[in-house]
């Protein structure tokens, strides 16, 4: 393990450095790759993952993340069934190809198929001749339906766009060749059937232009959005494992505040057994030991960061934590690059991003910074004293979150939990911020104006360059050059 430079990193947060700008290399900074590893598996666009609180990623938050580039955890204050729902909407809402298209028989009233679409999310449905047959009838559209109610208990196949008037095309057909088929038809839907009539996929219009307007969005090998999902560490964590890779979770994260536990070491050992190689985020932890500690049982990626978010008491109450800065690079040094760290908690400005994957982190974990979207899960409020609107953002060990467990009858083990140690955490209003997707794109432009600042093409350079001596491009700071850069 290289030991840190304990003059230079020792009590380092992100207002304590600044990073001496190199000479630019780049014409344009459009065109600077931020690709990162999120676990030793899985890279990612744009290095952002949104945390898994339950004021900050739901199945929206998951999804707008993963169309940026970036990744979204979502948040476990559920119960297992809403969780995977949730995973599964999220997973089925982009693919190149849909492998198994949800279809009615013929027969089926208008009635049951408005129900269907609206229960699975979808507009459009296949009709196969009866049930579980395959062989394709028709296409039931949104367009077909009857516009007055007088026909809700007519069959759809009075209404539906029959097999012989319907564009289809060969199973193997290009993702290319399916794009221009559906541009040139104008059609929206193009079900993929061999000489027999049996179904072996549909591709949409909205996945093929998706997939061309955002090329950087998170994805795995069949076109569907990447989702990570967080488990506890006791009680049904191994259920939920299994119910959210079930439902296609691509990620799993065990998240408790004191990741460096025997109550770690036995969740990862038992999940390991029982669910084998999965791609496994581990945390928190603040030190090279705790980092160790998770590499050597088989974490996937540390998550670090004790005590540095915003909606967290943990410092004030425990005096437990470690300076994140000094923290990011403690563990960095003790584990290098085979397992990716993503630093969690205490980003306030954009710049605080670039310094923690510059000081060793892969990606960086973003609560407070995301919460007050329309993406975060909760409604906005307009504050009458001010007209200003507001969302809620709230620790996931704050008093809040405790007394909804507390009315949470069904789940006695999760209720004693809670009881066990006082809150950590706390609420508070943020202001109302609009959608995600503009915080993105503003983040990914200053990572990459930072990139060019410190005069490399790539993330990934920057970062190498900088972690090799970074005593050599990181300025501290002196209380009076910080009033200098950040007081305006
Ligand atoms: P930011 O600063 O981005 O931090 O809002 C998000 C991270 O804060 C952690 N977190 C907590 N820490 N008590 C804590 O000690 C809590 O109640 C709490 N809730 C969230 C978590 O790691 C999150 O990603």
């Amino acid at each position: 393990m290289k030991k840190l430079d304990e003059s230079f990193w020792i009590g380092k947060t992100f207002d304590d450095f600044l990073f001496r700008p190199q000479k630019g290399l780049s014409e344009s900074r459009r065109h600077i790759s931020l690709d990162s590893s999120l676990t030793d598996h899985i890279s990612i666009d744009l290095p952002i993952v949104s945390s898994n609180m339950d004021s900050v990623t739901g199945a929206d938050m998951a999804r707008a993340m993963a169309m940026e580039g970036g990744i979204g955890v979502v948040h476990r204050g559920m119960s297992i069934e809403r969780q995977a729902r949730k995973t599964a909407q999220v997973k089925r809402s982009q693919s190149a190809v849909i492998e198994n298209p949800l279809c009615l028989p013929l027969g089926t009233t208008i009635q049951q198929a408005i129900a269907f679409g609206k229960s699975n999310d979808i507009t459009s449905i296949l009709i196969e001749t009866e049930a579980g047959s395959g062989i394709l009838a028709g296409l039931l559209s949104r367009r077909d339906l009857p516009w007055t109610n007088d026909a809700l208990d007519r069959p759809v196949e009075e209404f539906m766009t029959p097999f012989e008037r319907l564009i289809t095309e060969k199973p193997d057909i290009s993702t290319e060749e399916a794009s221009r088929i559906l541009f040139e038809k104008r059609i929206e839907r193009l079900p993929l059937v061999d000489s027999k009539r049996q179904i072996h996929g549909l591709i949409t219009r909205k996945d093929v232009f998706s997939m061309r307007e955002r090329p950087y969005a998170s994805k795995d090998d069949k076109g569907h959005l990447l989702i990570a999902v967080a488990i506890g560490a006791r009680g049904d964590f191994i259920d939920r494992a299994d119910a959210l890779l079930e439902a296609g979770a691509d990620c799993l994260v065990i998240d408790i505040a004191h990741g460096h536990s025997v109550v770690m070491e036995q969740a990862v050992t038992s999940l390991r057994k029982h669910c084998g190689d999965i791609p496994l985020i581990c945390g928190n932890v603040a030190t090279a030991e705790g980092a160790l500690f998770l590499r050597d049982i088989g974490a996937s990626a540390i998550k670090v960061g004790i005590g540095s978010g915003r909606g967290c008491r943990t410092r004030l109450e425990t005096a437990a934590g470690v300076p994140q800065l000094q923290a990011i690079r403690e563990v960095r040094q003790a584990v290098g690059e085979a397992v990716p760290i993503i630093a969690d908690g205490g980003i306030r400005y954009d710049k605080d991003i670039f310094l923690a994957l510059i000081c060793g982190a892969s990606t960086v974990m973003l609560g407070s910074a995301l919460a007050g979207t329309d993406e975060a899960p909760g409604r906005v409020i307009e504050d009458p004293a001010t007209n200003m609107k507001k969302k809620i953002y709230r620790g996931m060990t704050s008093p809040e979150v405790i007394f909804n467990t507390l009315y949470d009858e069904d789940d006695n083990d999760e209720l004693d939990r809670a009881l066990e140690t006082p809150a950590e955490g706390q609420e508070m209003q943020v202001p109302y911020k609009g959608s995600v997707v503009d915080i993105l794109s503003r983040i990914r432009g200053h990572l990459r104006s930072a990139v060019s600042y410190a005069g490399e093409t790539s993330l990934s350079e920057a970062r190498k360059k900088i972690l090799a001596e970074p005593e050599r491009y990181l300025i501290p700071l002196s209380d009076s050059s910080r009033h200098e850069s950040y007081e305006r």
